[in-house]
């Protein structure tokens, strides 16, 4: 439960060893020595991401198994997050794989599972988070989304369908709450800078884990529902989003 002050007290970073997840839970957790729960497929990554996290200022920071394809187990963890650090302030569903568009298209397994993690992971863990903050009467639910999923780009539509799809989900999710006392966030980063994205050339207006971290935690507090980072690039999809197609397909946007 948020304190007196409207602090954040819990959170459970879904994807724990994202380097987005753990600034934001760096961000979130640090003013009022919050209690963070970073949940990953990967116990040597999690510690490390643990240590970051408790550095940073966090009260207690717990690490726990998570798999976003492994559906069927997802109201389990988050319950068992729960169990650790009681009612979440916060859940950051913040796990996703960026594929590689050209394999991917070419076949085998890379394009269903940029599909199966992001969008159909993201659903089911989304819905898990939502069971249990509805039960609390209160929490805000995190997705990180992407402006890959604004307008759908030939250079990269496996990855960029899949956050279409999960952009989507979110804000139906957030509107399904509404009165609940439970708020959906959807936060849509540019490119970032980072492990992800290592070894591309960096778009126009790229950012850095920590922006969106500090953006997502202001958000929270403003009580928003969507926030671009930067925050300039909401006016320049205004304009892209209404480009013809041949147009489209054709601008140099990076990979
Ligand atoms: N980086 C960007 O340019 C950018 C831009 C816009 C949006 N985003 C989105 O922001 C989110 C965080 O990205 P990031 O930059 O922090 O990337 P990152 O550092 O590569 O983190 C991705 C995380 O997803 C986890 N993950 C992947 N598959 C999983 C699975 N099946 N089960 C559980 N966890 C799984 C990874 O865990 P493992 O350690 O186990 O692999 C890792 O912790 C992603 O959803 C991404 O799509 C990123």
């Amino acid at each position: 439960m948020r304190d007196a002050l409207g602090s954040v007290q819990s959170v459970l970073v879904l994807g724990g060893s994202s380097e987005i997840g753990v600034a934001t839970a760096c961000e979130l957790g640090a003013p009022r020595r919050a209690a963070v729960v970073l949940a990953g497929r990967q116990p040597e990554a999690l510690r490390q991401a643990a240590a970051t996290v408790r550095a940073a200022g966090a009260g207690r920071v717990e690490t726990i198994g998570f798999d976003a394809l492994d559906t069927g187990s997802h109201d389990a963890v988050v319950e068992a997050a729960a169990g650790l650090v009681g009612d979440l302030d916060v859940v950051v569903v913040a796990f996703g794989v960026l594929g590689d568009q050209a394999s991917d298209e070419a076949g085998g397994p890379g394009a269903v599972a940029v599909a199966s993690t992001n969008y159909v992971g993201g659903v089911s863990a989304g819905l898990a988070a939502a069971r249990r903050l509805r039960a609390q009467g209160h929490g805000v639910i995190v997705f990180l989304s992407s402006v890959a999923g604004e307008r759908v780009r030939r250079a990269n539509f496996v990855y960029g369908s899949s956050k279409a799809g999960l952009d989507g989900f979110a804000l139906g999710l957030g509107d399904s709450l509404a009165g609940t006392g439970v708020r959906v966030l959807v936060v849509r980063p540019g490119f970032v800078v980072g492990r992800m994205t290592a070894g591309r050339r960096p778009a126009p207006l790229a950012t850095t884990p920590g922006a969106v971290a500090s953006a997502t935690a202001d958000a929270i507090a403003r009580g928003r529902e969507l926030v671009w980072v930067p925050g300039s690039l909401r006016w320049v999809f205004a304009v892209l989003r209404h480009l013809p197609r041949p147009i489209w397909r054709r601008l140099p946007l990076g990979d």
